[in-house]
């Protein structure tokens, strides 16, 4: 049970004040019944607004085809973000829509989006050891060892403390490889081909654990089951 000033305003429809008016012009009902007093509990599930119910109370979880240019970050200064591809009402969520990890602004592919802070946290661990398949096209031929130097676990960038987890590396064509992480160091494809002189020219993820992007066009997301990761 919450207060309906908080369960509205948590789920992006108005500021706690705004809900008091809200609820004052009887816009909100509770098992059928007009609300009167926006401090009053309530179920999710048993309130309305102007006769609908609530906006996925429970929580959300999106898959994105995230197109090149824009960033995964809220912070407006870094430029246009992902999270202006959603409905505004989603956008003043509280807790916050996110992206589990992170693309870089020149990547693109898919994306998972939640306002469930835990699930980041166990997708993102590298702990969880979730793969990630990305497709990288390359200026240059990689060197022959390539794969078995990825997948030693020894592979170490500049800056970080601890070695490249052992990733799975397949060439599909000279210039095109398919690489699966099971870690999210930043820009870390990129710096994986950097190490052996290689600039990727286009990096593309189109896998997240059991997720595939299919032809999701970019800008596009779907809604997904919040159950779908549910621990087995
Ligand atoms: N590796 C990168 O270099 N960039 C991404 O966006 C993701 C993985």
């Amino acid at each position: 049970m919450r207060r309906l000033d908080q369960l509205l305003a948590n789920l992006g429809y108005c500021s706690r004040r705004e809900a008091r008016d809200w609820v004052n012009a009887g816009r909100v009902t509770i098992n059928g019944k007009i609300a009167d007093d926006s401090g009053r509990k309530a179920e999710a599930a048993s309130v309305l607004v102007d006769g609908e119910p609530l906006d996925h109370p429970d929580g959300l979880l999106l898959l994105m085809h995230k197109p090149i240019g824009l960033v995964c970050s809220h912070d407006e200064r870094e430029g246009p973000n992902v999270y202006s591809l959603l409905p505004p009402r989603w956008r003043q969520r509280n807790p916050q829509v996110t992206s589990i990890g992170r693309l870089d602004k020149e990547t693109s592919g898919l994306l998972l989006l939640t306002d469930q802070s835990a699930l980041v946290h166990r997708l993102t661990s590298p702990k969880h050891k979730v793969p990630k398949v990305y497709r990288a096209q390359l200026d240059r031929e990689t060197p022959a060892d390539l794969a078995a130097l990825f997948a030693s676990g020894t592979l170490q960038l500049d800056g970080e403390k601890t070695s490249c987890s052992p990733a799975v590396l397949q060439m599909m064509s000279p210039l095109e490889a398919e690489l699966t992480l099971t870690e999210g160091k930043y820009h870390q494809v990129r710096r994986m081909f950097a190490t052996q002189g290689c600039t990727v020219t286009a990096l593309h993820r189109f896998k997240f654990g059991s997720l595939e992007l299919g032809d999701l066009p970019a800008g596009q997301w779907r809604e997904m089951p919040l159950s779908h990761f549910d621990p087995a």
